[in-house]
């Protein structure tokens, strides 16, 4: 039940720096469609921090997720803690409500599965939304790319796709934001916290895991998940993988993909430590077109994506005053396409290679992320990437890590 004026209520599992620097921001943008109305975190000093800088003064505080689900105050749920969300969706999904995932949804795939389960029953019961929060599916110079890109890919004229994502420390990102930092944490939490990564990383690789994969492990479902997901919604879901490796123990890896119709991805994750300059671009060729989609600095809002789109130009049919230039023979040319008035021969210049270089919009992803949400909650729009697509990513990226060899 959205609040009188119609606003969707919003409550937060998880108040710390994506919540801070991202989604209060975007919520407070959107506030004519929702309102926060309840947090959740295990520090009562980062909701009092929140509560005040957002103006969330009157949302009521947990520390224990399973009330926040339980809330009446609430209609959906952004889950967003460190670690699994799953647990913490299928509770408000069990609840009623809708929710907005942030990724990496699980590193198990038992959890993945449960989620999908809960979320399709959620769905047919009572129409609940569930939507993953994959933010660069919704962005403009993406969505821009993924028109031109996704049909080829479709057709099998997607032969290769270079795709690199290079990474700098996430402080590097996080330094202009104001992020308030938690010392109330219990250490029991914290520890419990490293216990479950622990566990969830032999029981993805096995209980003698390559150390370099290990380091990489988190890395690779907490960061090329954005990959992966940017890739299957230009190109459809991955089929193969080979050639994969880690290296720099555990902070660089590369793999080759391979999608449907043909379609092969060289990917590489590198971190660069402290120079302060993210980069993830994806360069897909085609047959007659070129693709390259450079995608904005995470975080600061305004940073547009862009999008370079190469082509050469249909040739010019009897340009005036100077000839044919189509390469085609016609009756009475000296040389196929090659004519001139005084039936000399024209050198052709061949057709034009062009080159648009595409802004598509300035409109955060994030935002429209919501604004979308919004649109599935009360119009009933399809969500865009759901349950099932996570739990696949999930399973893609165990099976990655399992294959990757330690060089
Ligand atoms: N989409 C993106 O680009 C993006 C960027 C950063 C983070 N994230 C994702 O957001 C999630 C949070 O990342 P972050 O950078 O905000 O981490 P963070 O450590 O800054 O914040 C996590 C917050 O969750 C709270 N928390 C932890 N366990 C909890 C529990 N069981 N119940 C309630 N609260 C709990 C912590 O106290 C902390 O305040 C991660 O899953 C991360 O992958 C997404």
């Amino acid at each position: 039940m959205p609040a009188p004026d119609g606003r969707i209520r919003v409550g937060i599992i998880g108040s710390g720096a994506i919540a801070q620097i991202i989604h209060l921001p975007a919520l407070r943008q959107l506030r004519h469609l929702f309102e926060v109305t309840a947090l959740c975190d295990l520090s009562a000093d980062t909701m009092a921090f929140v509560s005040e800088t957002f103006g969330v003064a009157h949302g009521a505080h947990f520390t224990d997720y399973r009330d926040l689900c339980a809330s009446d105050l609430v209609d959906a749920v952004l889950v967003c803690p460190l670690g699994t969300h799953v647990p913490q969706a299928i509770e408000a999904l069990r609840h009623g409500k809708h929710v907005l995932v942030e990724k990496p949804l699980s590193s198990r795939l038992d959890e993945a599965d449960a989620f999908v389960a809960a979320s399709e029953e959620a769905r047919a019961k009572a129409g609940t939304v569930t939507l993953m929060a994959y933010m660069k599916r919704f962005d403009p110079g993406y969505q821009y790319a993924q028109r031109i890109v996704r049909p080829l890919a479709d057709q099998g004229e997607i032969r290769f796709v270079e795709a690199h994502h290079i990474h700098s420390r996430n402080e590097r990102y996080m330094d202009y934001f104001p992020v308030y930092r938690a010392t109330d944490i219990p250490a029991s939490a914290r520890d419990a916290a490293r216990a479950e990564h622990e566990a969830n990383l032999l029981r993805a690789l096995g209980p003698t895991p390559d150390r370099q994969v290990a380091a990489a492990f988190g890395g690779m479902m907490g960061s090329s998940i954005h990959d992966v997901y940017a890739l299957s919604g230009l190109l459809g879901r991955p089929v193969a993988i080979s050639n994969a490796e880690v290296w720099d123990d555990g902070h660089c890896w590369r793999a080759m993909f391979e999608y449907p119709n043909g379609a092969r991805v060289n990917y590489a994750w590198i971190d660069i430590r402290d120079v302060r300059r993210f980069q993830q671009e994806f360069i897909a060729y085609g047959p007659d077109v070129r693709v390259h989609l450079t995608m904005a600095m995470p975080f600061i809002a305004g940073d547009a994506s862009t999008v370079r789109v190469q082509r050469m130009e249909p040739s010019p049919v009897d340009p005036a005053p100077y000839g044919r230039h189509d390469g085609a023979a016609h009756p009475g040319d000296a040389k196929p396409g090659v004519v001139s008035p005084d039936g000399e021969g024209w050198p052709t210049a061949g057709t034009a290679h062009v080159e648009s270089f595409v802004t598509a919009g300035y409109d955060n992803q994030f935002k429209r992320e919501w604004q979308h949400f919004h649109a599935c909650i009360t119009r009933g729009t399809e969500p865009l990437v759901g349950a099932r697509e996570a739990r696949d990513d999930t399973a893609f990226i165990i099976e990655w890590a399992r294959v990757s060899r330690g060089v």
